[in-house]
């Protein structure tokens, strides 16, 4: 049945199906089943319209969940503030239920799929008692696509309908189009945050769970979510289906999803080019995807920011699209001087904020918003901040939700479902040694080779110890819905079935690399415009390079440096190749291909072999 918004809290228990607003059998039966397992007050289908969302906002606001923010600087825009204790994606508390363990790889956690049946069946049993249900019809990528990817998603939580909104294609077009394509299949996605209310029962502003559950059903391509109502747990189109779900229909139809930016880069020659890059999370990819180029001539727009699929084209190249409607992005870091693109979409409103900090005339600030810090705030978690507070003002993993197309420097290819042509991929970790600023595999395995030894030294802001090398293979490590080995053995036997000649070139990439005396070797931000510049004009065969054991690495003068106080010899220093710590760096990666066990490609043990002779001979 279907309540108005704003009769929510006074609609009786229906039939689910009764009065629905589809036909759509497998959807209709599903919705039932899980409102008899849940025990919803009301079952609510989304429409994505906007008087809707002005309801659901409404009476988030009226909840205390949402804050309303000054309409002036920022319009239809709202904070909110999560439990302490749900601020992030609980990477321990995912699985990858496939039916066999080793179909799940050593990168991720697995239960045995009819035990965590038996175990959600219980969580979710009268898990929405007292709330409303919403079900949200959604499609991940182009509702125009050749083979448009929907899911539906069922959640106990508005805030959760609110920010779908902005991250995806909602409602009743989707179920419309569902509806036409035969009742489409869709990736049912259950979520409940798993605090149900007794009868009279006071609600509180952020409701969870102590225990939180992420799980994935490869082979059914279906999502459970309990517990949570943070970003990557809840919002279960982006990371749980356009990535862990999709990797896993990507490996079965022939394409792949990927946590990689989209950017598009137009020459002085008006040449248009288009690159993907993956970075692990909080390592720049939005700050890249929405640079504003130092070069001289260069011109950038962006795509996307986190989540790529690409599939080889009808004319053999490889195509990038977007499934993403909208940015997920980190806050803090997040400013007028380092990224005032992301700054001026934000400024456009539409946008939630969560677990940012409040300013007294009912704004946003976060660390590194802007150089002034503000004199006094209401912190993240309600209390008082003064610049002199020894806490930040904004928890380090605050996020702004913004539609993707408040972006000024949005490409207007974003809108078209066949996506763009890769010319380059880029790798990207964080290392402060060993990795140079900028290296050019020597063909397409020598860079998945790149891709799966992928690495970021540990910083302060993680638990654990500090400067350790965690190997992330495509950026992907919480990401792939499916054995690691077969990932990587999937990536090799793709390409072989493309035209050759079209394959993107790789690049491995590292901004953080630093000098002797522990500066940054690199500038980084919108300097890294000179790096994608040098990528361009070796694939347009302009740019010149040293061969080193690892691959090409730009020669000292090959970089554009005008404008730039720094040298030929510096960049020499920032794409040195060291044999001594090289020789460390191998020994860290027989050790972390030693872990895929048998799963392990011989194509990568080959360039392991292949990078080590080259190291001996050179
Ligand atoms: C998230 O944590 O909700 C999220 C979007 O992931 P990431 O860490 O890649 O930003
Ligand atoms: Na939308
Ligand atoms: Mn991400």
């Amino acid at each position: 049945g279907n309540a108005a918004p704003g009769q929510l809290q006074d609609s009786k228990i229906r039939g689910a199906s009764d009065g629905a607003p589809t036909t759509h059998p497998a959807l209709l039966a599903w919705v039932q089943q899980v409102a008899e397992l849940t025990q919803p007050a009301a079952v609510y289908w989304v429409t994505g319209s906007d008087d809707e969302n002005t309801v659901l906002t409404d009476e988030l606001v009226e909840a205390g969940t949402l804050t309303r923010l000054n309409p002036e600087t920022f319009p239809n825009s709202f904070a909110a503030f999560s439990d302490p204790k749900d601020v992030a994606r609980v990477e321990e508390q995912t699985f990858i239920c496939s039916e066999k363990k080793e179909d799940a790889g050593f990168t991720n956690n697995w239960m045995d799929p009819a035990q965590m049946r038996t175990k959600l069946d219980g969580l979710f049993a009268g898990s929405m008692r007292g709330r409303t249900m919403y079900v949200i019809p959604f499609v991940m990528g182009h509702l125009d696509a050749e083979d448009p990817k929907f899911g539906v998603e069922i959640t106990d939580s508005a805030y959760v309908v609110a920010s779908m909104r902005i991250m995806a294609r909602i409602g009743t077009d989707v179920l419309r189009k569902m509806e036409e394509l035969d009742n489409a299949f869709f990736v049912p996605a259950l979520h409940s945050v798993g605090a149900p209310l007794a009868e009279g029962e006071a609600d509180v502003a952020w409701p969870c769970n102590e225990e939180k559950w992420i799980v994935h059903f490869p082979e059914d391509r279906s999502i459970f979510s309990y517990g949570s109502g943070y970003g990557g747990n809840a919002l279960l189109g982006k990371k749980c289906y356009a990535l862990r779900i999709a990797s896993v229909m990507a490996r079965d139809e022939g394409w792949l999803a990927e946590h990689m930016l989209i950017l598009k880069l137009t020459s002085p020659e008006k040449k248009d080019y288009y690159v993907s890059a993956a970075f692990p999370s909080a390592c720049g990819k939005t700050n890249l995807a929405l640079l504003d180029p130092t070069v001289e001539g260069w011109k950038v727009e962006t795509l996307g920011d986190d989540i790529t699929w690409l599939r080889f084209g009808h004319d053999g190249e490889l195509r990038a699209t977007n499934p993403e409607a909208g940015l997920f992005g980190v806050a803090p870091g997040t400013g007028w001087s380092t990224n005032p693109n992301a700054m001026r979409a934000i400024a456009k409103g539409n946008s939630i904020f969560t677990n940012v900090a409040l300013t007294d005339d009912g704004g946003v600030w976060w660390e590194g918003m802007t150089d002034e810090v503000p004199a006094h705030l209401t912190d993240w978690l309600g209390n008082e901040w003064t610049p002199d507070s020894d806490t930040p003002a904004a928890h380090p993993n605050s996020r702004f939700c913004t539609p993707i197309d408040q972006i000024d420097m949005l490409a207007e290819e974003y809108h078209s479902p066949e996506g763009v042509p890769v010319s380059a991929i880029l790798f990207g970790g964080r290392r402060k040694t060993t990795v140079p600023l900028v290296t050019q595999a020597r063909d397409w395995t020598s860079g998945i080779f790149m891709g799966s030894t992928l690495s970021s030294e540990t910083t302060a802001a993680a638990a654990g110890a500090v400067g350790v090398v965690r190997r992330d293979p495509m950026a992907m490590l919480p990401f792939m819905g499916y054995d690691a080995g077969d990932y990587l053995k999937h990536w090799i036997t793709l390409s072989g079935k493309a035209d050759q000649d079209k394959l993107p070139a790789i690049f491995l990439v590292n901004w953080f690399r630093r000098t002797a005396d522990g500066g940054f070797a690199w500038p980084g931000f919108g300097e890294n415009s000179r790096v994608l510049k040098w990528v361009i004009e070796r694939l347009e065969g302009k740019a010149d390079a040293v061969e080193t054991p690892i691959g090409f690495v730009p020669t000292g003068d090959s970089i554009d440096l005008a404008g730039l106080d720094m040298t030929p010899a510096d960049v020499e220093a920032a794409v040195h190749v060291d044999p001594a710590e090289w020789e460390t760096e191998l020994a860290g990666i027989d050790e972390w291909y030693a872990r895929f066990g048998g799963s392990l490609p011989e194509e990568l043990s080959a360039k392991l072999a292949e990078v080590k002779d080259r190291f001996a001979a050179a």
